[in-house]
This record gives structure tokens, sequence and C-alpha cells, in this order.
């Protein structure tokens, strides 16, 4: 450990390059975003927008410009979009304002078991205040079946939400083909799709998709973070779950972030822009990680590559990756000392120990094929090595687990 440390302190000095490869988590800030945002942080614009004097009208000019921007590449009307903090928040205010503003119509919930917390934390909430929900099973590589949605829909649905990709495994799901079958159901069930991860490389036409709500996060884009949108259909009743002031037509409260605004619009049109070329570049690049190994990618996101080796956990992997200059992460989730296997991975039927030695890599548009060449030269010695200590590292976790019991 002490010998990694050292290496680390003089790749630093040397000035080396660190190689990311956690753009699922978030992604460096595009400058592009940044010289967008700083007239909104440092410039004209930096007022309330809600003021009627000439700051505000700036600041106010900038956030009816950005909800333009994020409308039309949305391809919705500018009223339909609402600003919010970020993806979290996006999707709480969609399942949780959805849920009660329908309440008189019914009380059932329909989501997956893949769905990142955001969703299935706000859907349990809903459920200790009385609503009931579906989660809906996936198959081995991570698919919704449509023959289970479909016998989950009662008269008494109201929402359904299922995720546009996933976060851990990059698995796409097929939205217009989904919320289609919810409509024919019944067109009053409200259809959310929690779209952060989809909104780099994915069509967010929210007419072809035929969605009536859809969450996007600027920091998955290149943009700030702290800042995304939610798309609602004009008509969709939705009760706001942040009171106070009446901005965002009423369905959030709260001095909005206009630089953040500017930055999403801003992120979102590059994205937008680029997406051809930033999809063929990561889908090179995850190809050559992928090597030889056979694997059906037709309907991943070509920026993922989820790994799980068999034996070890994830959590030294990463560890030792940070210590060689690579970031990335694990499928596992780190509560109070114990790793608990990704929720994700066990839903795909994934045994708990497997799942543990889970390694996500997702790539961006600045990695190169030198990170990868780096990557590829390291991981087989680290998986290696921490295989071989992978006793004494269970052994030391027991004794301190059980000296700590003690105490
Ligand atoms: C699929 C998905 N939904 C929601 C979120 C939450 O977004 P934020 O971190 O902006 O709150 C994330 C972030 O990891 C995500 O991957």
């Amino acid at each position: 450990m002490r010998r990694g440390i050292a290496r680390e302190t003089k790749l630093r000095a040397m000035g080396e390059k660190r190689a990311y490869f956690d753009h699922a988590a978030t992604t460096p800030l595009d400058l592009r975003v940044l010289e967008a945002m700083m007239p909104y942080l440092a410039g004209a614009g930096w007022g309330n927008p809600s003021s009627i004097y000439a700051e505000g009208r700036e600041a106010a000019k900038g956030l009816d410009l950005a909800r333009r921007r994020v409308a039309e590449l949305l391809n919705c009307r500018p009223a339909e979009v609402i600003f919010t903090a970020g993806g979290s928040e996006s999707d709480n205010l969609a399942i949780r304002g959805a849920a009660h503003g329908n309440r008189r119509r019914g009380d059932h919930i329909v989501t997956t078991a893949i769905e990142h917390h955001a969703v299935l934390h706000a859907v349990e909430r809903l459920e200790q205040e009385g609503f009931r929900a579906t989660y809906l099973p996936v198959d081995g590589e991570g698919f919704v079946d449509p023959g289970s949605l479909e016998r989950s829909l009662t008269g008494d649905t109201t929402l359904v939400s299922v995720m546009y990709v996933n976060n851990e495994v990059g698995t796409i799901q097929p939205i217009a083909e989904t919320a289609a079958l919810v409509k024919q159901r019944a067109r009053r069930i409200v259809f959310h799709t929690d779209a952060v991860q989809a909104a780099d490389y994915l069509d967010l036409d929210v007419e072809r998709l035929g969605v009536d709500m859809l969450s996007i996060a600027a920091h998955k884009l290149y943009g700030p973070k702290g800042v995304g949108a939610l798309y609602v259909r004009q008509r969709t009743p939705l009760q706001a779950q942040l009171l106070g002031g009446s901005q965002e037509r009423s369905r959030r409260a709260g001095t909005e972030n206009v630089a953040g605004a500017v930055g999403l619009a801003t992120a979102l049109e590059l994205a937008v822009r680029e997406r051809v070329t930033r999809a063929a570049h990561v889908r090179e690049l995850r190809d050559f990680l992928l090597g030889a190994i056979p694997a059906d990618l037709a309907r991943r996101l070509p920026s993922n590559l989820s790994l799980c080796f068999e034996g070890v956990e994830g959590e030294p992997i990463l560890v030792n990756l940070d210590l060689a200059g690579m970031s990335a992460s694990s499928g596992s989730a780190c509560t109070t000392g114990s790793l608990e296997p990704s929720h994700v991975l066990t839903a795909m039927g994934i045994d708990e120990d497997t799942a543990r030695g889970s390694l996500r890599l997702a790539l961006g548009k600045d990695n190169t094929m030198e990170d990868c060449q780096r990557l590829v030269a390291a991981l087989p010695e680290i998986v290696e090595r921490v295989r071989r200590l992978q006793p004494s590292y269970r052994l030391a976790a027991e004794r301190s687990a059980a000296s700590s019991a003690g105490r």
C-alpha cells in the first residue's frame, strides 16, 4: 500500500495525467459551457430573474432563452420545461408530483427493480404514504419484459416510470415502445422516463418517445452539477414538491439557478450536435477495452462497460486503480462499512458474491486510446494481486468488525 502511495505521489510530481473512467458518475465541465455561464455568474445577468429592474431583466432573458433552447432540443414547449437542482430532484418531482397530483384517479405506481435510487426511494416513500407499487423484474441482460409490464397495469395505475438507460450496466430500454404499450392500455396513465444517463447519446425527442415526463441532469453532459430539468407534458397533473415562490409556473419554488440553466442548455446543445462523433469515439474505445470478449452490445450505451471479476471485491480494485492514477467505479454501494451488492446486478440474477466484484467503466469524450491502453496494462495485474490478497482482506475485515463489535 505504502509503495502504491509513493508511486502516486511520484506520478503527481511528474504531472502525469490521470485517466478518468467514471463519466456515469459525473463529467468534467466543458469550457464552452463555462464560457456561456459566465455572464450569469459574474457579468450583467447576475440578478434575480423575478426582479423588475435591469439586472433582473437580464437574468430573466438568460433564463428564458435557456428554457427555449432546452425545449427545442426536447421538441416540447418552453412552458413544459421545469428547471431543477439535478437528476434526483427531477425524479422526485416527477414521481411524487404525479402520484399526488393524480391521487384522485388511483394509487398504483409501476416502476422497475433497476431504477436509480432517486426513483426507487421516492416510490418507497409513497408506499409508506399509502400508495401501492409494483417493481417490474428484469431479465439476465437487464431488460424489462413488456408482458410483465402489461400484466402489472390495473384500473388504479396512475404512473409508470421506466428508466431510459441504466446507470450501472448501460442497458437501453425501448422507451417509445414501452410508453406506447402503456398508453394503449390507458391514455390517462402518466409515463415518466429517467433519461439522466441517456442524454449524451440517445434521442430525447419527447414526441417520438411518447413520454409525459422526462428527467435530465447537466453534470452527466459536461455541464455544471446541481442543475437539471424535468419535462412535463402540458395538462399532466403535477403537485409541486418545493413550496414557496411561484417560480417555474408554481411547480418548483426557489430563485432559479440562471447560470446553471444556461449551462444545461449549452451542454445539451453540444451533446446533440456532437452526438454522432462522441458515440463513435467511445464505442471504439469500449470495443478496444472489451477485446475479444464476446458480448451482445446492441442495446447498450456505447460508453459503458460493466464487468464482474469472480473471487474479488470491487472496492480494492478501485483503490488500486486510483493509486495507479485511474478513476472508475463499482456497482457496489458502500454503506456503513459493509459492501452491499448492487440492486441492479442482483435484479439481473447475478449472485451476490459475483456482484461484489463489479467494475463499471464509463467512457467519455475526452478519453484517449492511451488511457485505455494504460487500463488494459494495469487491470489484470491488479485483479490478480487483489485476488491473492482477498482471504487476508476478508479475515482482516472480519477481525476489525469483531473487535469494533466487542468495543
Ligand atoms: C439514472 C440516474 N438517475 C438519476 C441520477 C441522479 O442525478 P443527480 O446526481 O444529478 O441528482 C443519476 C445520477 O447518477 C442517474 O444515473
